[in-house]
């Protein structure tokens, strides 16, 4: 069964809250986003197998540890999902970066895919899935279903904020990936925003509205 992960670090919180003012402009948004996504990559990274290697140090050979693989890509959820790339590529700089764009239609509130452009050897890679809001989780469902066609079978699935019902639905289509958000919010509102959320994520990093 997938595993649920809040990542209740203090600075992560602390930062989180200032994103949630509506006081709080782009500028500041984009750069609060980028530093949790860092934090976050931190721990979504955590598990990543590592090997022995001989190295010689200005004292002496000795055996120390590199990451042995699987390679990395992180796949952004166009568009709010690209102000989290680039906090985990200062984590892991050589990592390859696919796009998936869908959209929420606004009646409906379903999901619509106009965008996919992915690594070639996107089946082989560990997959980190970015978006910042997890609300009926059908955005993110579809895009992990669509990383699964392609062939990928170690997918991860890093958001900001999530609501129990996004959160579950993400868990019961797909057992096999892990979530990680920053905060588990109250409930969805008519329009199916998250409450209390923090708005319109994409709205909000690129300033259109
Ligand atoms: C937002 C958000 C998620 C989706 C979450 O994107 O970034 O992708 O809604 O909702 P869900 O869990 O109910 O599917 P939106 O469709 O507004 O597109 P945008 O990022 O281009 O603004
Ligand atoms: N998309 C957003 O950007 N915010 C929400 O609260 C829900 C979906």
């Amino acid at each position: 069964m997938s595993q649920l992960h809040v990542i209740n670090h203090p600075l992560v919180q602390h930062k989180l809250s200032i994103m949630r003012d509506k006081n709080t402009g782009s500028k500041d948004f984009r750069e609060l986003l980028r530093e949790i996504s860092l934090l976050m990559g931190y721990e979504v990274t955590r598990d990543l197998p590592l090997e022995d290697v001989e190295i010689e140090t200005p004292i002496c050979r000795t055996l120390a540890k590199r990451l042995s693989g699987p390679k990395l890509a992180i796949v952004p959820i166009l568009r709010a999902g690209l102000g989290m790339v680039d906090g985990i590529l200062n984590l892991v700089p050589v990592a390859r970066v696919g796009h998936i764009g869908l959209y929420r239609d606004e009646e409906t509130h379903q999901p619509v895919e106009y965008y996919c452009k992915l690594p070639d050897d996107i089946e082989n890679r560990f997959v980190i899935v970015t978006d910042p809001m997890l609300a009926t989780g059908g955005s993110a469902s579809d895009a992990i279903t669509m990383l699964k066609k392609r062939g990928c079978k170690n997918i991860r699935l890093m958001c900001l904020v999530g609501v129990p019902e996004g959160i579950d639905t993400v868990r019961r289509n797909h057992p096999d990936v892990d979530v990680y958000v920053a905060a588990v919010d109250d409930h969805l509102n008519e329009n199916a925003y998250i409450v209390p959320g923090l708005g319109d994520a994409g709205d909000r990093i690129f300033g259109t509205k």
